[in-house]
């Protein structure tokens, strides 16, 4: 008793990370949102009816905010940071279409998923169109180099996501694949959206390298703390968690091997593997079988050790960073790794 509290204190300050963010790129994110709004519409109307389901749920707009300040970092934009931002937001939100229908999930941002309301071919098609949009807008700022960085950005997610497809309930997966995986689905995108600011800030090409750099691993840190907030988060064990948006367990009962899991059956006996083989990927897996394996997983600190490692990323990312000219934004930047692995939604 009493102990609940503190992991609550830890979150408040990590939120600073992201409060500070959201204020720095304001202004220029209403424009961002007036481009998603524009974009979203077609004359087919079912299109912006599920664009605009997930639109509107919001969603942190992590990574159109970081496009902004990565611009905004180098000083010299010229616009193009905003339909840059845009296209990164269209192209996250065409992933989570594609990721709710691959993973079968039913909650998104809080609400049911477009596919549980339209069905699962629709919610691929939409998510196909904003794909396309989004590259429509990059043509539109006649940047070849963003371009290339963005299509070869959404060809790799993809292969992230079917690679970590080809791995489901496989107990042989390893560390490495996990982090091939979170590598090519999200880190891709963040160090995207890194970059792409960058050059929209006319940054030099080591300082769109650094930038990189520091995209690439925040999104590992991002992803690593999002597996372990499916398993319920550290602390807070397999209760619901309210503010996520999304059910937890979901990776257990898809059969999706993170790391926690991976770290478990690194370390477990055979019948501890038993038990983890036998609800991996088993949809009716009832609170009892999932508060086994999550038995399971505490006892070889697999949580921890996610954390952990999503810390040295964090690190990484601020260290990335350090060698750019000091400003305020810069430092806006380095905090906000902390609230990539203290978050909790
Ligand atoms: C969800 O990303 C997909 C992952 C990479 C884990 P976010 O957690 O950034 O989703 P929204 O945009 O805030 O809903
Ligand atoms: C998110 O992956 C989708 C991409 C990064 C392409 P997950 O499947 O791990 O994330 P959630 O839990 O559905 O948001
Ligand atoms: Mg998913
Ligand atoms: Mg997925």
């Amino acid at each position: 008793m009493g102990n609940e509290l503190q992991p609550v204190e830890k979150k408040e300050t990590g939120n600073e990370g992201i409060e500070r963010l959201i204020a720095a790129t304001a202004h220029d994110m209403e424009k961002v949102n007036e481009l998603i709004l524009e974009r979203a519409s077609s004359h087919v109307e079912v299109v912006p009816q599920i664009a605009m389901h997930l639109i509107e749920a919001g969603g942190k707009r992590l990574r159109p905010m970081l496009t902004l300040a990565s611009a905004s970092l180098f000083g010299q934009g010229k616009g193009n940071e905003i339909k840059y931002a845009a296209a990164v937001e269209f192209m996250h939100n065409a992933t989570l279409l594609h990721d709710d229908v691959v993973d079968e999930s039913d909650m998104r941002r809080g609400k049911p998923a477009a596919r549980k309301i339209w069905g699962n071919q629709a919610s691929v098609l939409v998510g196909d169109f904003l794909l396309g949009q989004a590259f429509m807008m990059l043509v539109e700022t006649q940047s070849m180099k963003a371009l290339d960085t963005l299509s070869k950005a959404a060809a790799t997610i993809a292969e992230g996501e079917v690679l970590q497809l080809s791995k489901t309930k496989n107990l042989a997966t390893r560390d490495r694949d996990y982090m091939q995986i979170i590598n090519a689905k999200t880190a891709t995108l963040f160090e995207a959206a890194t970059r792409v600011g960058a050059m929209a800030g006319q940054a030099s090409q080591k300082q769109q390298d650094a930038m990189a750099i520091y995209g690439r691993e925040l999104g590992l840190a991002f992803q690593l703390v999002d597996d372990v907030l499916d398993y319920g988060g550290i602390n807070r064990g397999a209760k619901d968690s309210p503010g996520l948006g999304k059910n937890t367990g979901d990776d257990l009962r898809e059969g999706k091997m993170t790391l926690p899991i991976i770290l478990a059956l690194e370390k477990a006996s055979e019948s501890e593997r038993g038990i983890i083989s036998d609800a991996l990927g088993r949809e009716n897996a009832d609170a009892g079988q999932f508060a086994k394996v999550l038995d399971i997983i505490n006892r070889y600190h697999g949580l921890e050790t996610a954390i952990d490692r999503a810390l040295g990323h964090a690190e990484n990312a601020r260290n990335a960073i350090l060698e750019l000219p000091d400003s305020e934004l810069r430092e806006i930047l380095r905090e906000l790794t902390h609230y990539t692995v203290c978050r909790v939604r």
